[in-house]
């Protein structure tokens, strides 16, 4: 499985060296949480500041867009490399364009469901996908409590996959630890995001990833 830390539960008076952490920690991608206020109550950061840990990760950029208007922040981010870019299905009137012109522009384009979202609702769409986010937690915040529901989410996405599309990832972000990923991978899961318990782990951050690993 991959690991992808979310550096939401980062210290950002810190940034560069959590960064770092990870990467060097030994983690597979580094989750950029983006919020706009909008969509999600709650607003993180915009391309200035990502580009910065661009410049610090040593590990491909995975980037999570929960906002309104996504196209506008395709253009925002698209620059800054990210190998997968995530928008969310319930904020996109377009998802297939959308899709298209993210893989133009050489992304690896991604769809993320809220936790209510059946995955058949990507029918049409995964043969377009290489990644689908499946949320556990309602977007907005770090450290909160995972949501079961995603085990069973996670297994109908996966016959989906294995239908249309079986080199597309699932991908599930929000509460994840050491237990509840036992179930994840079970559940056909090939990557999950983790914030507050690798950047929280009394141990530190490299004993977290390798915990999960
Ligand atoms: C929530 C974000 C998550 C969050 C995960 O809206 O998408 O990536 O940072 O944090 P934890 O692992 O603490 O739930
Ligand atoms: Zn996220």
């Amino acid at each position: 499985m991959l690991i992808a830390p979310s550096i939401l539960s980062a210290d950002f008076g810190h940034l560069e060296r959590d960064v770092r952490a990870v990467c060097d920690g030994g983690c597979d991608l580094v989750h950029v949480d983006v919020m706009d206020g909008h969509f999600v109550p709650n607003l993180t950061i915009g391309p200035v500041v990502v580009d910065a840990v661009a410049e610090a990760a040593t590990k491909p950029l995975d980037i999570h867009l929960m906002v309104e208007n996504n196209s506008f922040f395709v253009d925002l981010f698209s620059p800054l490399n990210p190998e997968y870019l995530s928008f969310h299905l319930e904020e996109e009137k377009h998802p297939h364009r959308l899709i298209q012109k993210i893989r133009a522009l050489g992304i690896r384009p991604s769809v993320a469901l809220n936790p209510h979202m059946l995955p058949e609702s990507l029918e049409f769409l995964i043969e377009d996908l290489d990644m689908v986010l499946l949320m556990s937690v309602n977007p907005g915040f770090g450290g909160q409590r995972f949501i079961h529901s995603v085990l069973e989410r996670a297994v109908r996405l996966k016959e989906l996959i294995e239908k249309r599309n079986p080199k597309c990832l699932i991908e599930v972000d929000g509460g994840v630890n050491d237990i509840n990923i036992h179930m994840l991978k079970e559940a056909g899961v090939d990557v999950v995001v983790a914030g507050s318990y690798v950047y929280k782990h009394p141990e530190g951050v490299k004993e977290a990833i390798a915990s999960l690993k």
